[in-house]
């Protein structure tokens, strides 16, 4: 398979094909996922919670993210990588530049995400007009889990969705290449999706959006907490890690991964 690029993904988009996205921290599983299919590597800082055993994702530093993100860029050999942002790396235009540069220059990430709306239209501006690429992420949003009371499902009244809605466009605007929409009713995600001419990646949002993400060791069965119900175990029907990974991608490529039951109304 070529080198999979921003290009190959917007025209997945047009295409309609279904774009299959998962985290990764390490080499091995990175080889694993490639062999597998998946278009689009995730460098999450969920791997404060998977690897580090935090609470959150809210202690994960800059250099740990940049370790990561070079161990995945390392062994990657077509998959399109991107390296989240941690908690206040990004709170001025300024910081936000030398950060993400970090993970460009160090990590050899392809684009950076970040999390927010409104409040992060110059951060998103600035870093675009410097030739970095970004993921905006809308939604549940980890790194403001103390502001929000909680891990909850987000966009459920009218205006909360307005919102969302008006930040998704701006975002765009501002120069976002790509979106996350997590934990979102299917229906307000698929309006957002066909709203925006950037791929749109859910995690909890239903089966409408242009691809899917999931955390690796949550799809694995490997995370002992209780899970989310957008989160499928693709190891029971599986007898290996490859097996469950190729049926990961089939299942977003054939449309029967996330299933109603696994989606919020
Ligand atoms: O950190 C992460 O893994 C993420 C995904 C859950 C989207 O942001």
């Amino acid at each position: 398979m070529s080198d999979i690029t921003i290009n190959t993904l917007n025209e997945m988009k047009r295409q309609g094909e279904k774009i299959a996205v998962l985290t990764s921290y390490d080499a091995s599983f990175t080889r694993l996922m490639e062999a597998a299919g998946v278009e689009v590597i995730l460098v999450g800082d969920s791997l404060g919670m998977v690897i580090q055993g935090q609470e959150s994702t809210l202690p994960v530093a800059v250099s740990e993210m940049v370790y990561h993100t070079k161990n995945v860029a390392r062994v990657r050999k077509q998959a399109f990588l991107i390296a989240d942002m941690p908690f206040m790396s990004y709170s001025s235009t300024a910081q936000a530049l030398e950060n993400a540069g970090r993970l460009m220059k160090e990590g050899g990430a392809h684009m950076v995400k970040l999390e927010g709306g409104a409040t992060q239209l110059d951060a998103v501006s600035g870093l675009t007009a410097n030739g970095i690429p970004v993921c905006a992420h809308l939604g549940l949003l980890p790194q403001s889990v103390h502001q929000l009371g909680g891990y909850r499902v987000q966009g459920k009244d009218d205006d909360s969705a307005r919102i969302m809605r008006e930040d998704a466009l701006s975002l765009q605007e501002a120069g976002a290449q790509m979106l996350v929409l997590e934990c979102v009713p299917r229906e307000l995600a698929a309006e957002i999706t066909r709203e925006l001419d950037i791929p749109v990646i859910g995690i909890g949002a239903g089966s409408d959006t242009d691809g899917q993400v999931l955390v690796l060791y949550d799809m694995l069965g490997v995370t002992m907490d209780r899970l989310p119900k957008f989160c499928r175990n693709f190891m029971l029907q599986a007898d290996t890690v490859l097996g469950a990974l190729e049926a990961f991608v089939q299942a977003i490529k054939d449309g029967s991964y996330p299933s109603v039951d696994e989606s919020y109304r």
